[in-house]
């Protein structure tokens, strides 16, 4: 049953271990993201792969790794990096990891929210640079979190873990999701609201929906313009999820407060609009980046794979 198995890039060694205890040959391409001629050539022959979102795994890719190709199992929650239909025509299982990450990524959604809301950035900016001169009645002022209106738009699994913070820092809950939560409403108090609406009515915005054709540029000049002045919308699920020359020229126009941000449009590109902005807050794609999360990510992903091609059902596969 081993066969050869490539992983994209340098992971946890807690999944490698999975991988290399079940006898396969496991082939660890680059720390860096690969160039795509690198990855095709490394992908020849695979019967497994253990993927990122910095590769696009797609019909060609498949093609080129054979028909041995049984599995490919991306360490992540999101997959749209991954072609799921030309798999699916191709007998290949995608799996990704759901369950693990939720808590990890929450905590960064609200450390965004918090920092943008605050002005850490440019507080601790202006600090590092000597220019802070002194304490100030009027120095770096933004709203408060605590007791506001919070929307979450996508209320699945990170988006409830948000919800669950938002109620320890006194904050109402609403929330859009083409389907209702009922459990999710009575637990954590949450309303759903049309999107409009929501935006209309809360300080906050925190988006949690996965990247699809119908949630690119879900948040774009027209929503961004529903939103109140002092709001702070926060994106760490997707980049294209929201427009992200629109919120350049929202956040330039002060006709909302500030942004927190993990991920972006192309990565590692940011818009220049963005870069040169004191009210949005920016990280390099951080959302599951916690010591114990990445160990986890690894291991459930390598364990999809071990599955696969054991020939016995992975915990996390998706469908188109
Ligand atoms: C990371 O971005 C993930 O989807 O898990």
């Amino acid at each position: 049953m081993p066969g050869k198995v490539l992983v994209t890039r340098e992971i946890p060694e807690a999944g490698l271990r999975v991988l290399k205890e079940a006898g396969f040959d496991v082939t660890v391409l680059s720390e860096a993201p690969p160039a795509r001629d690198g990855l095709l050539e490394a992908a020849r022959g695979a019967k497994g792969v253990l993927s990122t979102v910095t590769e696009t795994v797609d019909g060609e890719f498949m093609d080129v790794a054979g028909g041995g190709l049984k599995v490919v199992a991306n360490m992540a929650v999101g997959y749209d990096n991954v072609d799921v239909g030309a798999a699916q025509e191709r007998g290949v299982v995608v799996t990704n990891t759901p369950g693990v990450l939720d808590e990890t990524t929450a905590d960064v959604a609200f450390m965004l929210l918090l920092a943008a809301a605050r002005r850490l950035g440019e507080a601790e900016r202006t600090l590092r640079a000597g220019r802070w001169e002194w304490w100030g009645p009027k120095l770096f002022m933004g709203p408060d979190v605590w007791g506001k209106r919070i929307g979450i738009v996508g209320l699945g699994r990170i988006g409830q873990a948000v919800a669950r913070r938002a109620r320890g820092f006194g904050m109402e809950i609403y929330y859009h999701n083409r389907s209702r939560k009922e459990e999710a409403e009575r637990e954590l108090g949450a309303r759903w609201m049309e999107l409009d609406e929501l935006l209309e009515t809360v300080d906050f915005v925190s988006v949690h929906t996965p990247l699809t054709e119908e949630t690119r540029h879900l948040i774009g000049a027209e929503e961004l313009g529903k939103m109140k002045p002092r709001a702070v919308l926060v994106n760490t699920s997707r980049g294209p999820v929201v427009d992200e020359a629109a919120l350049a020229e929202a956040l330039e126009a002060g006709s909302i407060f500030a942004a927190g941000l993990d991920v972006y449009e192309e990565e590692p590109k940011v818009h220049p609009k963005l870069l040169e902005r004191e009210n949005v807050v920016l990280a390099p794609h951080i959302g599951s980046g916690s010591i114990e999360t990445r160990d986890r990510m690894a291991v459930l992903a390598a364990e999809n794979i071990r599955a696969v091609l054991r020939g016995e059902p992975p915990k996390n596969p998706v469908e188109q």
